[in-house]
């Protein structure tokens, strides 16, 4: 499977925070906003990544994270000239997905929750159509918005509705088998100009090949739209990470326990971080794994 990260966009509701600084090279507590989204692929199993950013952002998003050969990854850029739709990163990424399956996430959208990896793995090695992952929210009319029947089964999706007949919304990690080129070909672009991910999606819907997974209550999917909510974001992962001693979304864990680095790399790349706590957690982990011991991870979020 190969995977897609979205990270356009104006950023418009962050002015004039984003004027200058792609939202999503934003810190959400100890790193950039793009590690959050790039450590639910690594933890899907993906090492072929596609980072779609604005012309002139991509030259940042390359000096944090290189060709990704550090962390066993391939990482590649692709140019949104405008914020044509979410959509349009299919189109752009349609040489890079080939003939594979696809995992899209959008460059803003923070997961974590127990068992994350596994159950990502599960479904991305079981793609047929679509899969999305929904979550219950107080506010869904800012989202796309799945409804479900009265035994679970999605039956329509509806983009910021302003009546929404659900509390689902339908967060930003899709998976696609690799008809989701031609479907994204297919679409129209919406009243606002763009081409939507929810009439993607909802053409899978039609096809009956449309899966929802619940996220469940013990999950977090946190918003970093607005000030507020990245404020809110930054203080989550802070107080988990103080708490338990470990890090959300590190990277270079997450390459270790996968086996796309071996622990010496691993420790290499906290050390060339010395000055930082992350840095050091780094070689920390580096030193605990040498012993072998990757078992339990994926019953742990990311
Ligand atoms: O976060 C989940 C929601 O994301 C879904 O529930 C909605 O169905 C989906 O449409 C989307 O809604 P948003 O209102 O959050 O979309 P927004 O336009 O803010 O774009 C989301 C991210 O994608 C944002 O970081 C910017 C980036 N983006 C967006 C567009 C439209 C791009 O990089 N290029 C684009 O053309």
């Amino acid at each position: 499977m190969k995977g897609i990260v979205l990270a356009g966009g104006t950023g418009t509701r962050m002015h004039p925070i984003t004027i200058s600084v792609s939202k999503q090279l934003l810190p959400v507590g100890d790193k950039p906003m793009i590690y959050y989204p790039i450590s639910v692929l690594i933890a899907a199993g993906i090492r072929d990544i596609l980072v779609v950013t604005r012309p002139v952002d991509q030259r940042l998003f390359h000096a944090l994270l290189g060709d990704g050969s550090h962390l066993g990854l391939n990482i590649t850029y692709a140019e949104q000239a405008q914020p044509g739709g979410i959509a349009e990163a299919l189109l752009l990424g349609a040489d890079h997905i080939g003939n594979d399956d696809c995992a899209l996430i959008l460059g803003d959208n923070i997961f974590h929750g127990t068992a994350f990896a596994r159950l990502l793995q599960k479904e991305a090695a079981q793609v047929d159509g679509c899969t999305l992952f929904g979550y219950r929210v107080q506010d869904p009319e800012r989202y796309g918005v799945g409804v479900t029947d009265a035994d679970g089964r999605l039956v329509a999706i509806e983009e910021k509705p302003r009546h929404p007949r659900s509390n689902r919304a339908i967060t930003g990690l899709y998976f696609y088998d690799n008809d989701v080129i031609d479907i994204a070909k297919n679409i129209q672009p919406s009243a606002r100009g763009e081409l939507e991910i929810s009439d993607v999606n909802a053409v899978y819907l039609s096809q009956g090949r449309a899966k929802l997974i619940d996220l469940g209550r013990g999950f977090a999917w946190l918003d970093t739209g607005t000030p507020a909510a990245l404020l809110q974001a930054g203080q989550y992962v802070r107080t988990l990470e103080e708490r338990q001693g470990v890090r959300i979304a590190c990277l270079e864990e997450l390459a270790l326990r996968m086996g796309f680095i071996d622990a010496d790399a691993c420790h290499a790349l906290g050390a060339a971080m010395v000055n930082s706590d992350y840095g050091d957690y780094v070689m920390n982990i580096a030193a605990e794994i040498s012993g072998g011991d990757r078992t339990s991870w994926v019953h742990q979020g990311v």
